[in-house]
């Protein structure tokens, strides 16, 4: 039996702030249970769920020095549909009322504790895994840490690591005496060709450089990454690095989305009925949300962090412009507040038309991907991208940038020869986006029998972890030898 240890900054469902979690709590889940015991490790945050808490289990603690102190750590385990959680607990790093904080120091320092406690309990735990399998910055010191100190031991001598990369934008940067500081590492680690990047220390560089293999959430990603644009100041590493380097597209749980046994909307369907049952969805959201109800009306949905890696501008830019079509216009979401105010400004101005929700909830999202006729997602960049995964297994047509995972997921519709699932644009322009928009109005009004074939072949794409599980399987192989 070969053993894979996931450690995540969050995990679903644990903890979530984005799609991070969803993968780190789904992929587990479909790796071949006969070979793989693939366990995961996160930190206890305070502002976990009391109902959640309760389903951990006490197993040990210990003192560990870091920061020139010696800092408690404590260990918990749960087990959640047949994978094992393992948490480390400590107060000082991980109390307070959100996940994420916006000192960039603090999270420095949060999250090297985090990546040196995952190593210093595995003995304790006596869970001796053969890949630690580290996702985005937060654990990117994981890969270094386990080449210098941890070397020593048996214990960690045969031990291999890969780095996947979700999102190359978060880095974990700040200067180079302050990390070292922290981190304990000697100033040996602090050059250009391992943890130091345009002067500051870079902890997803670290990753990058020590990791046996990188990997990346879709092969276009993988490929835009070694490029200026997209590469974030770390595509001349990406280049160098390239043949360690695999795009493997993510996956999503489809049980949990699936439209014939999900709970959390009003009327199921399936591929078969969906004609005559989809639409009752939005009937409901359309009462629920005071939008006007009207069956025939298009409604497009928005569900994303608030973010500009978004492509919230292009909206923006021709919110008032596309107000004046004949469509309906559902958002969900949080994050930046420029982006928050632009809809809730939108949503006052065009009540009947556009519903701004401004929060999180997973009903609502649900609800949404069932209930609307496109889904849009114009992102500027998309190492992969879950929620156009979670609208085509919806049959809800996805609008998307033509970049990262969106453009490996969605095929561009073809009126010649009928095939496609759903509408894309190459250049990062407004009105290039807008027309890709009026272009589905188009199909949607005088084609209702074309846009109800490219919902047939959405609701026929596989995104289920099937392929891309097999594909980490393989790697974990080839490291291990
Ligand atoms: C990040 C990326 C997103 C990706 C997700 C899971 O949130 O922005 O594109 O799908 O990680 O890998």
């Amino acid at each position: 039996m070969k053993k894979i240890l996931f450690a995540a900054s969050e995990g679903v469902p644990f903890i979530k702030t984005g799609g991070l979690a969803d993968v780190v709590g789904s992929l587990p889940k479909c790796v071949d249970k006969q070979y793989f015991d693939v366990r995961v490790i996160i930190p206890k945050y305070a502002c976990i769920k009391q109902e959640l808490k309760e389903k951990m289990r006490y197993l040990s603690h210990f003192y560990m020095d870091f920061n020139w102190t010696s800092n408690y750590v404590g260990i918990f385990e749960a087990e959640v549909e047949g994978v094992h959680y393992y948490f480390i607990d400590n107060e000082h790093y991980f109390s307070g009322d959100k996940v994420y904080t916006d000192d960039p120091r603090w999270e420095i320092e949060r999250y090297a504790y985090f990546s040196k406690a995952v190593l210093s309990v595995l003995p304790v735990i006596g869970f001796q895994p053969d890949v630690v399998h580290c996702h985005d910055w937060q654990t990117g010191l994981i890969p270094v840490y386990m080449k210098e100190r941890f070397r020593g031991g048996d214990f960690y001598r045969n031990m291999k690591s890969v780095i996947t990369i979700h999102n190359l934008k978060f880095q974990g940067k700040w200067d180079t005496k302050t990390v070292r500081n922290i981190t304990g590492l000697s100033e040996y680690f602090f050059t250009a060709d391992k943890l130091e990047a345009y002067k500051d220390a870079n902890l997803l560089k670290g990753g990058i450089v020590y990791a046996d293999a990188v990997t990346t959430v879709s092969s276009t990603y993988a490929e835009e990454i070694k490029t200026p644009f997209y590469g974030e100041g770390l595509d001349g590493l990406l280049r160098a690095r390239k043949n360690d380097l695999r795009g493997i597209v993510n996956g999503i749980d489809y049980t949990e989305f699936n439209p014939e046994t999900d709970g959390k909307i009003v009327n199921p369907y399936n591929a078969v009925n969906f004609r005559k049952e989809k639409v009752k969805n939005k009937h409901a959201l359309q009462q629920e949300l005071n939008l006007r109800v009207d069956d025939k009306k298009m409604m497009i949905g928005i569900v994303s962090r608030l973010t500009d890696q978004k492509g919230l501008d292009l909206i923006a830019y021709v919110m008032d412009e596309l107000c004046q079509d004949d469509v309906q216009l559902v958002v969900l979401g949080t994050g930046e507040e420029r982006y928050e105010n632009m809809f809730r400004h939108f949503d006052w101005k065009y009540a009947d038309k556009v519903s701004a929700n401004i929060y999180y909830s997973d009903a609502l999202s649900h609800k949404i991907y069932a209930s609307c006729d496109a889904f849009l997602m114009p992102s500027l960049f998309e190492p992969c991208g879950l929620s156009q995964l979670m609208a085509l297994r919806y049959g809800t047509i996805p609008i998307v940038r033509e970049t990262g995972g969106l453009k490996d997921t969605v095929q561009p519709y073809n009126e010649y020869e009928s095939t496609g699932t759903g509408f894309s644009f190459t250049n990062y322009n407004a009105h290039e986006m807008l027309s890709a928009i009026r272009y589905a109005e188009r199909i949607y009004y005088d084609r209702k029998r074309e846009w109800n074939k490219m919902i047939d072949r959405a609701m026929a794409a596989d995104f289920s972890w099937h392929v891309s599980a097999a594909k980490y399987q393989e790697m974990y192989d080839w490291l291990i030898g």
